[in-house]
């Protein structure tokens, strides 16, 4: 067996991979348990999945994965309470089935408002009086800034914002610190966080939000990173900003693609992948966490977005601009869960 992960990090941060239930079995399972001390689940505990109906709520999956990390000492980041995607109708109709944004009446706008923000402070507290004994980090609000939105702050207009303004993201961090108490600690997580001016958008709000008195802990910065984007330099830099804002900073969703944007042309499989890409891989992940780790008083936790390279959402971007054949190859263990160059690297 090969040295540990986690153990390696252990004087810095804890180390997370997200999962699916299927994956906390047979040997994926066992190199849960050796290399990580942090798990989130990859989509089960998402609105969609977990409140599906207005009045359904289905623990079931979620609960398999709240079980695993009980039975083997490991934290849980919950993600998340609050997004634009993969989340159920339901909460955005009114009492006649209508669709909230399309109100034009002033009077009866304020009203789906308020009826809105209840509904997310009931789905909040729900999950959150269910979890909060296991769980340490809550993603309470996912993706809210959008760099191409027509706003001049460079908030997502997605329903939640298009129907409550910025409420829905105070209500949020309020009901959840009011459930799950003092200790838990709450982030705003999202993608391209290093880069402008998506970086000085979601800088912007969270300043505006913690004049307010709004309840934040830190930045979640998912890493859905490629070989030669961002720059170290970016991603220092975006992490000191929210540090000297007194937050905490987490890394939530780390992968290395091994493509640029678009994934394309793509190698149709695992095998057709030279060598040379996996030592660039390598060098990046060197690179990456030697970065991590200089800034460890600044980093709780790195996640990263999946275990090995047989399963990874990336696979789905790849085949999707290549007409349905492709592969990626994100992580530091191969298909077959063997170690790839890139885990050296880490290691070292
Ligand atoms: O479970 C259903 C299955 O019943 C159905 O037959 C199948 C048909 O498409 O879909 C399955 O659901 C898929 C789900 O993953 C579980 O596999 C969804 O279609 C698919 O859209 C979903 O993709 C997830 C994606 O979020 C949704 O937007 C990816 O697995 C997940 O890795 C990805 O994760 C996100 C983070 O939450 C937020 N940050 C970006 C990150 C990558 O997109």
């Amino acid at each position: 067996e090969v040295p540990s992960i986690q153990e390696r990090y252990q004087d810095s941060f804890t180390i997370g991979a997200a999962v699916e239930p299927y994956q906390l079995e047979g040997t994926q399972g066992e190199i849960l348990k050796h290399h990580y001390n942090s798990i989130v689940a990859e989509n089960v505990m998402k609105p969609i999945n977990i409140h599906p109906e207005e009045k359904r709520y289905d623990f079931e999956e979620a609960d398999k994965v709240v079980q695993f990390a009980r039975e083997n000492n490991m934290e849980v980041r919950f993600h998340n309470l609050v997004w634009h995607s993969q989340v159920p109708e339901w909460f955005f109709l009114d009492k006649q089935g209508n669709k909230m944004v399309d109100e034009t009446d002033p009077k009866q706008r304020e009203k789906n408002k308020q009826l809105l923000l209840k509904r997310l402070e009931k789905h909040i507290k729900t999950i959150v009086k269910r979890y909060r004994d296991d769980v340490d980090s809550w993603d309470v609000v996912n993706e809210v800034i959008d760099e191409y939105a027509s706003n001049e702050r460079g908030l997502r207009e997605s329903p939640w914002y298009q129907i409550t303004g910025t409420d829905y993201i105070k209500t949020a961090f309020e009901t959840t610190r009011k459930y799950a108490g003092e200790d838990a600690k709450l982030y705003i997580n999202d993608y391209n966080t290093e880069v402008e001016p998506k970086r000085t958008y979601l800088y912007n709000l969270v300043v505006d939000l913690l004049e307010q008195g709004v309840p934040i802990d830190g930045v979640g910065h998912q890493s859905h990173i490629q070989l030669g984007w961002p720059s170290l330099q970016e991603m220092e830099d975006s992490i000191n900003m929210f540090a000297d804002l007194g937050l905490d900073n987490q890394i939530t969703e780390l992968d290395v693609s091994i493509y640029g944007w678009p994934p394309a042309p793509a190698y149709p499989t695992y095998d057709a992948i030279p060598d040379s890409i996996f030592l660039t891989q390598a060098q990046r992940y060197d690179d990456l966490f030697a970065l991590y780790e200089r800034l460890e008083d600044k980093i709780s936790n790195v996640t990263f977005w999946g275990i090995a390279d047989d399963h990874t959402w990336l696979d789905d971007r790849a085949e999707e601009y290549n007409d349905g054949i492709g592969k990626d190859a994100p992580f530091v263990f191969d298909p077959e869960y063997n170690v790839k160059p890139a885990y050296w690297s880490i290691m070292d």
